[in-house]
């Protein structure tokens, strides 16, 4: 399985590639979670790209080629991956193919989950993870069975990630139509394009998902 998840900030990527992930055994890479790996250590990487995700704006293209250049040659990638938030321009995508061509793999689907713009900020300003083991909650749709509790770990931090206020949503929701959203049509020139609604209980979500790439 060689795919892209596309689709909005707060649309259920992240969500939906954890669950192929167990489902067919490959890794979800997240440019997000790298790039937030990255700034917690306060690496150097980390602190080129802070400015950029703290206003919801994209990180230089050539720091999230590279970071990417580097995970497709990790060993754990030979019977696939699921990219989650990369790419996220024309030049991303450029590059993806490019990579992929020259490791002999190119890219099955890039699959869009779309849901519809008005409800994304109440997906995304609800959101919480659970610091110790990453499990994801939201305080509207599915929140944790005790208040503030992880139900999978016991953890009793839930924390809410840095962008997810509502000015930052608001530019990230404007970045995406602007450099995003152009990668729908560049996909479906390719023919690769897949699309589901991402509206409704997560587990519908992922049935629509494993119907579109069967
Ligand atoms: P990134 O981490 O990629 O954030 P994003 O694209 O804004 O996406 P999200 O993680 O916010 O949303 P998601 O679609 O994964 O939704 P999720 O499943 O979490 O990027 C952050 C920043 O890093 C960017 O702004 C940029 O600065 C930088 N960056 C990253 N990649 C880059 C790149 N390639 N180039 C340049 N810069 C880059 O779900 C959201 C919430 O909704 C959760 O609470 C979840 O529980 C809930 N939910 C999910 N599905 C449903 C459902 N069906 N019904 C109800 N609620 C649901
Ligand atoms: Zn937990």
């Amino acid at each position: 399985m060689r795919i892209v998840l596309l689709g909005a900030p707060g649309s259920g990527k992240g969500t939906q590639a954890k669950k192929l992930m167990d489902a067919h055994g490959v890794p979800q890479i997240s440019t997000g979670d790298l790039l937030r790996a990255a700034v917690a250590a306060n690496t150097e990487l980390g602190q080129k790209a802070k400015a950029a995700m703290d206003a919801g704006e994209l990180v230089a293209d050539e720091i999230v080629i590279g970071m990417i250049r580097e995970r497709l040659g990790e060993s754990d990638t030979t019977n696939g991956f699921i990219l989650d938030g990369f790419p996220r321009s024309t030049a991303q995508a450029e590059a993806l193919d490019t990579m992929l061509n020259e490791l002999g793999q190119p890219l099955q689907t890039a699959l869009l989950i779309k849901v519809e713009f008005g409800n994304l900020v109440k997906r995304l300003t609800g959101r919480r993870t659970c610091s110790a083991c990453g499990q994801m909650y939201n305080v509207y749709f599915s929140p944790p069975q005790t208040d503030g509790v992880c139900d999978r770990c016991g953890g009793t931090d839930l924390a809410h990630r840095a962008d997810d206020n509502e000015e930052t949503i608001s530019n990230r929701l404007n970045v995406y139509q602007q450099q995003t959203e152009p990668l729908v049509a560049y996909y479906d020139t390719q023919g690769k394009l897949a699309s589901v609604e991402g509206e409704g209980p997560l587990d519908e979500v992922f049935a629509r998902i494993e119907t579109a790439l069967a």
